[in-house]
């Protein structure tokens, strides 16, 4: 039986900065940041804005009755969760008005998050062959403002319906995972900004990507020449190149151009919004899918995984036939159309509005953020989420 991503929706917020006026008001060369990190955007989550509404708006997307109908276990990968007890995926779940008979669960691993839940989806899925499962990868990316990292935050979710006849891809299952105790990047409890380690983070990226790479060719047999294209993890564009780059020496010249063309084009959705962690590699999915017109199915496509902390993940899918018809094209046309520049200024103001740390109440003002559903504020340590639709 096939089982893999039968559906992909995606949410980013409706402001984003730009990466030239951020790199002036930081005092660098506006090309270490479009070039050098290979950032153009960076989207912005106004207040009434976070990971549950950010995933609930992605699914919105690609929701329909007969998914309602059939989903009976959501995921929520996501390492900007907005309780220690209860999961994301119960608001959502809620929010999306799924049926009551279904499992609600949030995984954190880092960036990891969303591809442990499509794994255990794929095991969900293959001892129930008729369900369906929402798996979520949502965040917002938080270094503070001029710290190292500041360049490489984003906002955003990314909905996946995984399920047995997949529309899209079909899911291998060569998975190669390796997992190692180190400090690159971690977010105390107490801090609301992550804690990194930028340069270790990098070689550490690489340096699983190559255990990762190597033990994979083994399992699986396979080699570079087998896959259309490699979509990467991306904190930042540059960070999959760089990784990229140390096995291009295996193979042909022609795999090599192939290779390198179509990481560009899987690189165009994170380059306008930035690092959205947990959704970061399957917005690079969506991002070649959706910018290669002349993919053709059954092209096999290699994904790199990698939560820092840290674990990393090699493993690959196979496009279905006439999958670009299940693609919201146009629609993610649109989410980037109608976003809205804000200055550093303002980005400053926006990124230093946080919700009240003493547990006191508070409204907010959600007729400026266009997205369907928003946070309305919070009473009495509950955050009220309202759904505009109903
Ligand atoms: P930095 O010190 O600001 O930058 O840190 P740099 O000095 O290393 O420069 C960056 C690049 O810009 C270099 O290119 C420069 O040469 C180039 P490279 O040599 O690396 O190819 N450059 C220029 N290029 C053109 N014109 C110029 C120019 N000037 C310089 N004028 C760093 C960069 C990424 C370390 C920092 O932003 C950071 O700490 N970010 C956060 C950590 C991160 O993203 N790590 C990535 C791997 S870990 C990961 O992916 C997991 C993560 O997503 C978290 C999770 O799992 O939850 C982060």
């Amino acid at each position: 039986m096939k089982i893999g991503i039968d559906k992909i929706g995606f949410y980013t917020p409706h402001i984003y900065v730009d990466m030239n006026n951020l790199a002036v008001a930081r005092n660098v060369e506006p090309e270490k940041f479009t070039i050098g990190i290979g950032q153009s955007k960076m989207a912005i989550a106004p207040i009434t804005q976070d990971s549950v509404t950010l995933a609930a708006n992605a699914a919105l997307e690609i929701i329909t009755d007969e998914d309602r109908e059939k989903i009976d276990y959501v995921i929520f990968g996501s390492e900007s969760g907005i309780d220690h007890s209860k999961s994301g995926a119960v608001y959502v779940h809620q929010l999306l008005g799924l049926k009551a008979n279904a499992r609600a669960v949030e995984v954190k691993q880092a960036c990891y998050g969303a591809t442990a839940g499509i794994q255990m989806a794929k095991g969900h899925i293959a001892l129930n062959p008729e369900s369906k499962v929402l798996v979520l990868g949502t965040d917002i990316a938080r270094y503070g403002l001029n710290t190292g990292g500041e360049s490489t935050q984003g906002a955003g979710a990314v909905a996946m319906i995984i399920s047995a006849n997949p529309s899209i891809m079909e899911l291998e299952n060569h998975n190669v995972y390796l997992t190692n105790d180190i400090m690159d990047f971690w977010r105390p409890i107490y801090s609301d900004t992550a804690f990194v380690d930028g340069k270790f983070s990098n070689e550490q990226y690489i340096l699983f990507f190559n255990k990762v790479w190597e033990s994979y060719k083994e399992k699986s047999g396979l080699t570079l020449a087998d896959m259309e294209a490699i979509c990467y993890h991306l904190p930042y564009t540059k960070m999959g190149l760089k990784a990229l780059r140390t096995v291009l020496e295996e193979t042909s010249e022609e795999v090599r151009t192939r290779l390198l063309e179509n990481y560009e084009l899987s690189t165009t959705y994170n380059r306008n919004v930035g690092n959205i962690y947990t959704g970061s590699l399957y917005l690079s999915l969506l991002s070649l899918l959706e910018q290669k017109e002349d993919l053709q199915d059954g092209a096999r496509i290699g994904l790199y995984s990698y939560g820092s902390g840290a674990v990393g993940e090699f493993f690959t899918g196979v496009l279905q036939p006439n999958y670009r018809d299940h693609l919201k094209i146009d629609a993610h046309k649109q989410l980037f159309n109608m976003r809205k520049e804000v200055s550093v200024a303002e980005y400053e103001e926006i990124f230093e509005e946080t919700l009240p740390k003493d547990g006191a109440n508070i409204e907010l003002n959600i007729s400026k953020d266009p997205a369907t559903i928003c946070l309305a504020g919070v009473m009495d340590g509950k955050r009220q989420y309202v759904n505009k639709l109903s």
